[in-house]
């Protein structure tokens, strides 16, 4: 037996027992005539003492060998501590185990940045020793974090006869908007599996299958630029249900989003709000909008064009918001925030401020062109008070509203209204079905192509496909898309209509998705679904946006795993096996 006891659970109680412990020394206090230790595991640190008159002098003079993160095991005494060491802020901090065996299970070297939760190591070492990060208290307890909550998502679901179903990793291309990851087949000569993007056709299928009510924790793989909340290989809580309406999957889910901040964060949330696509695009100038917060957009057309203004005038939308208390920003802080959205990231040309004074006068950076009047309409539109600032942009309407939900987000960021420890999740529903690809002209699948479009708006798609809706439908939380899905075509004739509209050939659309047709044509039962982000919903669930630091062994900013060194070149014979030959550069 390795140890009777883990490093976290000896308290008072268990004085004058006789223990057992195995674990990392997290570090030594040699005093000469005393040395305490400090053992680490996975469940807390338990200080053992070394005394010369009270310890066997050889296991007294091993002790003085041990180094950081050496792994031991030691008998001893639990004791309990003078006093004066007492450590009220552990659990093991009235006692001390009394050595009288101890063996060195394996050195270790000098650790390459300390192993404490303040660590003086940066990203990329961490990353390369990730299994020595792991052993870091916020590390760890990200990923036993994680675990939780995946463990009250199975449980939740299986008590709703949901059945955790596996599918396959080698498939074919699953289109949701990425590149695919390709593995080759050896035995099929020229020929390549697709990883899954996510299991969509699968779980439709298990639909046609009759299993009702679906879900996997899955990995799923999409090579697509990364950023801090995506990871080319991450984990989805993917979903499907049979015989149902968009409102049962929104029930149900919501439900589950429900339970999870209960039972993880100890918040009860009232019904989650529900704004259209198109409402969530005119208020907030994003279709996954933070509404922790207010600074709602108010569009000032009527208001600021047919006056002499040309910037104004000649824009197809002019919108603004009000900044809370912002109205007394100095005109440094003024010209640092027209600077920041200039930058060509968020891309504007200029911006338009009108303060608001405590008197309810006005002082705008264009009073040469707009009266005290015309600005109080502003304010009662972007619904501004005294003491706040309203920022106006103008310019093509998408770009100026995408352009002021950046600074909306940045003004909230600075303000401290992004309070992680608020939890603030809402549906978006009635996304467009299609969207214009301005590069090829050519319309997509803004979700993907098994998505139904409502029946309502079904004619339009000869005429006005853009304008076409679908049953399709995203959870957000505190600004994040943690979830998205759809009722799903169930019939061979639509869907092969939907890939006719996506400019697929009658051909090209059999040879891809040729057996999922098939298969609406043996009894496909109405169905639909979705799939929540695991780690996107772990990460906020646990107050982080960065999804990194709740995964295992994540990948760097360049899809690369530096810990193993992944992608790797792989040897002449393996790609002659896999009748590959190189042609690079
Ligand atoms: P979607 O593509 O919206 O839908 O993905 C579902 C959720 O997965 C998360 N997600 C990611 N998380 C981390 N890294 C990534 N690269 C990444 N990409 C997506 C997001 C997203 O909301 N098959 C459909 C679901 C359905 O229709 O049922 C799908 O995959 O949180």
């Amino acid at each position: 037996m390795y140890r009777s006891h883990n490093c976290g659970e000896l308290n008072a109680s268990s004085i004058n027992t006789e223990v057992t412990l195995a674990g990392w020394v997290q570090k030594s206090r040699d005093k000469g005539f005393m040395n305490w230790v400090d053992l680490r595991d996975r469940y807390g640190i338990t200080q053992l003492i070394f005394d010369e008159s009270r310890t066997d002098k050889t296991v007294f003079e091993l002790a003085k060998t041990l180094g950081r993160e050496f792994v031991i095991q030691v008998k001893g005494t639990v004791i309990e501590r003078e006093d004066k060491n007492k450590n009220k802020n552990m659990i093991t901090g009235d006692i001390e185990i009394l050595v009288t065996e101890l063996t060195i299970l394996n050195a270790a070297l000098t650790p390459p940045f300390t192993i404490e939760d303040e660590t003086d190591g940066g990203e990329d070492i961490r990353m390369k020793y990730r299994y020595l990060d792991i052993r870091r208290n916020p590390v760890k307890n990200s990923l036993l974090f994680r675990h939780k909550v995946a463990m009250e998502v199975r449980k939740y679901l299986s008590d709703l006869d949901f059945c955790e179903v596996e599918t396959p990793y080698l498939i074919k291309s699953t289109p949701e908007g990425a590149r695919d990851f390709v593995v080759p087949s050896r035995m099929n000569e020229g020929q390549f599996y697709a990883l899954p993007q996510s299991p969509q056709t699968f779980k439709q299928l298990l639909m046609v299958g009759g299993m009702d009510k679906y879900f996997q924790i899955v990995k799923c793989f999409r090579d697509e630029d990364l950023r801090a909340d995506r990871q080319p290989e991450f984990t989805q809580i993917d979903c499907e249900m049979a015989f149902v309406e968009q409102e049962d999957i929104l029930n149900v889910f919501e439900g589950l989003t429900r339970h999870l901040l209960k039972e993880i964060k100890g918040i009860e949330v009232d019904k989650f709000p529900r704004i259209t696509y198109d409402y969530a695009m005119k208020t907030y100038g994003n279709d996954k909008p933070d509404i922790r917060f207010g600074m709602e957009f108010g569009e000032l057309n009527e208001f600021a064009q047919h006056k002499e203004f040309p910037v104004f005038n000649a824009a197809e939308l002019v919108v603004g918001i009000a900044v809370p208390g912002a109205g007394n920003y100095t005109r440094k802080e003024i010209d640092g925030l027209i600077d920041w959205v200039k930058r060509p990231q968020v891309g504007a040309s200029g911006m338009v401020y009108a303060k608001c004074n405590d008197d309810g006068t006005f002082k705008s950076s264009v009073d040469k062109f707009y009266d005290q009047e015309d600005l109080e309409q502003w304010a009662k539109i972007t619904g501004a008070k005294p003491g706040d600032m309203i920022f106006v942009l103008s310019g093509p309407a998408n770009k100026t509203r995408a352009q002021l939900s950046a600074l909306r987000m940045e003004l909230a960021t600075r303000l401290g209204l992004r309070n992680p420890e608020v939890f603030a999740p809402l549906w978006v529903i009635d996304f467009p079905l299609l969207e214009l690809d301005e590069e090829s002209g050519r319309y997509h699948a803004m979700h993907h192509p098994f998505t139904s479009p409502k029946p309502e708006d079904m004619a339009l798609l000869e005429t006005e496909p853009g304008k076409v809706r679908a049953n399709a439908y995203d959870m957000v939380l505190n600004g994040n898309e943690i979830g998205g899905g759809s009722i799903r075509i169930h019939d061979k004739a639509t869907q092969q209509l939907m890939f006719k509209y996506l400019g697929f050939t009658e051909d090209e659309a059999k040879a891809q998705f040729g057996f999922l047709m098939d298969a609406f044509q043996f009894g496909a039962p109405p169905h639909g679904g979705l799939a929540f982000g695991l780690d996107r919903l772990v990460a906020i669930l646990g107050g982080q946006e960065t999804i990194r630091d709740f995964i295992a062994f994540p990948k760097n900013n360049s899809g690369r795993d530096v810990m193993i060194d992944a992608p790797a070149a792989i040897d002449d014979a393996q790609l002659k096996e896999l009748s590959i030959k190189l042609d690079i550069k």
